[in-house]
Order: structure tokens, then C-alpha cells, then sequence
């Protein structure tokens, strides 16, 4: 594999119930690199409802097996389930601890010791703008904030690679742009740190991330989607001059983007 790679997902099928799911999928996120700078990845993964995008998640979180092809991180080797974080659909916070005792917990899980996972739930609390909600259990909080706790509950042990299954969906935009803000932050913490964000937020994944892959499926003559999902697009917003930057969400490049991949959704 290159060397500048640090996902690699190649030859992906997935067959399930009789339903040929992904086909030959490759996907590959390559190491962004600014001078002077640590420089995370942040990819989107986006496609209609139903395409296979939580499936592929599963996959390359090493949850499910497929009936053909690998994941590989940026070592070259198979990526193994310790360096693979994961955001599901429906945040999985434990209804009976408290938001600190979620994180602790996890903590533990992970291998840190009592002090370690105390010191650095709070850290995260802080960061997440949740520490005076600490002592609230998750049905007491709202979406933005059960979310925001579902991704500092992942934090709590280093994971190079986090994935991220609609971490936009029920948020305000005051709390959507604050994860946006967050996961940008998370993902420049270390260079070899790659988040993969699933949506349908074509907006907030295109505000967010460096590179979006476009799952879809061909449509047959009658205009029905048809046969297994694969990478249909992938955009480089680097090369577009369109990522790391605020503001780039107001330029003509970026709406006329915007209306291009929803255009292409019609297409799939
Ligand atoms: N156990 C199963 N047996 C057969 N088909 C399945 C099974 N699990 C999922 N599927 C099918 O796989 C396809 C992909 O499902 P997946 O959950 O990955 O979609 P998705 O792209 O994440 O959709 P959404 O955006 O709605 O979350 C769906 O058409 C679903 O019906
Ligand atoms: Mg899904």
C-alpha cells in the first residue's frame, strides 16, 4: 500500500439474506499533510438511505466480516478493533450512569486506571462543553448534547480511527455547527487521526470534512436504483481550494458543489 495511506478499504463485497449489498468497494483516505501544521483526515461518507453505509461502518470497525476484500490502516497491516473507535446511529450511552459515569466506564473498559479515567472524563467534559451537565443521566439531556457525549465517551481511549454514523442528525444549527467545531478539532489532535463521518447532511459533511465518497448504486433503465453499492464519486476539497478554511461554506465554488452532489443523488 502507499504510504500515504491511512484507510485503506479494497475489493469490499458484502452479500447478506441474499441481498448483494456492497460490491468490490475500494475507498481509500489518504494522510492530508500542511507544513507546520498536524493535520487530521476527515472524510464523508454520504448516500441515499438504505445504500449499505452502516453496513461498510461495520465493516471497517471490524464488527462484521465481508465475503470479500480488506480494511487496512496507515501501518499496512489489517485494521484491528483497538485502533477503530465508533459513533453509531443511536449514541449507546448506558440509560443508569450518569454522563461522567458513561465516561469513566469507558475508561475502564479501555484499560485506564480510576484516577486516569477521572482526570480525563473531566478533561473531556470540559472540552465538550459538558461539564456542569456531568452528574445528569443521558435522558436527561437533549440530542446535541446526548451526541456530544457519545463522541467524548469514544475519546476516552485514543482510537486512530473514529467513525462517525449520523453524529448530525436532530441538531440545531447552533449544535450542529458545535460538533462540526469538535469533530475539526478531534480530528487535528494527531496526524494520523481519521475520522469518517456517515450523513445525510450533504452541507455539514462538505463543511467538515476533506474528502467525501458518494455510495450509490446504478439505476437500470426504468430508473430503479439496481445491483450493489459502490464508491460512485469521490471529491478532493483540498485540491478544490475548499477545506481548513472557515467561511468556505459562503463561495460560489462551494453552493455550486453542494448542488452538484445533490444533483447526483438523483442519479443513484
Ligand atoms: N441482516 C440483513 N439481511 C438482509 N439485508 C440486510 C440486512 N441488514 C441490512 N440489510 C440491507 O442492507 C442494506 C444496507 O443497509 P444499511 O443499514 O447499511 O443502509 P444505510 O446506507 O446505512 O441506510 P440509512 O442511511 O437509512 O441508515 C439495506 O437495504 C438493508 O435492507
Ligand atoms: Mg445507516
Amino acid at each position: 500500500m502507499a504510504a500515504d495511506l491511512v484507510l485503506d478499504v479494497r475489493g469490499v463485497s458484502l452479500t447478506l439474506g441474499g441481498n448483494h449489498i456492497l460490491h468490490d468497494l475500494d475507498l481509500q483516505v489518504v494522510d492530508r499533510k500542511r507544513p507546520g501544521t498536524t493535520t487530521g483526515q476527515i472524510a464523508a461518507l454520504l448516500g441515499p438511505s438504505g445504500v449499505g453505509k452502516t453496513r461498510l461502518l461495520r465493516i471497517i470497525a471490524g464488527l462484521d466480516k465481508p465475503d470479500a476484500g480488506s480494511v487496512i490502516g496507515h501501518d499496512g497491516k489489517p485494521l484491528t478493533a483497538g485502533e477503530v473507535g465508533v459513533v453509531f446511529q443511536h449514541y449507546p450511552l448506558l440509560r443508569h450512569r450518569t454522563v461522567r459515569g458513561n465516561l469513566e466506564t469507558a475508561g475502564h473498559m479501555n484499560g485506564l486506571s480510576g484516577k486516569e479515567a477521572r482526570d480525563k472524563a473531566a478533561e473531556l467534559l470540559e472540552r465538550f462543553g459538558l461539564a456542569a451537565r456531568g452528574n445528569l443521566y443521558p435522558v436527561q439531556l437533549s440530542g446535541g448534547q446526548r451526541q456530544r457525549a457519545a463522541i467524548a465517551q469514544q475519546l476516552m481511549k485514543h482510537k486512530t480511527v473514529l467513525l462517525l454514523d449520523e453524529p448530525f442528525s436532530g441538531l440545531d444549527p447552533a449544535a450542529l455547527n458545535e460538533v462540526i467545531r469538535l469533530l475539526v478539532e478531534v480530528a487535528h489532535m494527531h496526524e494520523l487521526n481519521t475520522l469518517l463521518i456517515i450523513t445525510h447532511d450533504i452541507r455539514a459533511a462538505l463543511v467538515a470534512s476533506d474528502t467525501a465518497f458518494l455510495l450509490g448504486r446504478r439505476l437500470d433503465a426504468a430508473g430503479k436504483p439496481t445491483g450493489p453499492a459502490k464508491v460512485q464519486r469521490m471529491v478532493d476539497l483540498v485540491a478544490l481550494g475548499l477545506a481548513w478554511q472557515s467561511g468556505a461554506e459562503h463561495t460560489p465554488e462551494f453552493v455550486q458543489l453542494e448542488r452538484d452532489i445533490k444533483d447526483d443523488f438523483r442519479a443513484l
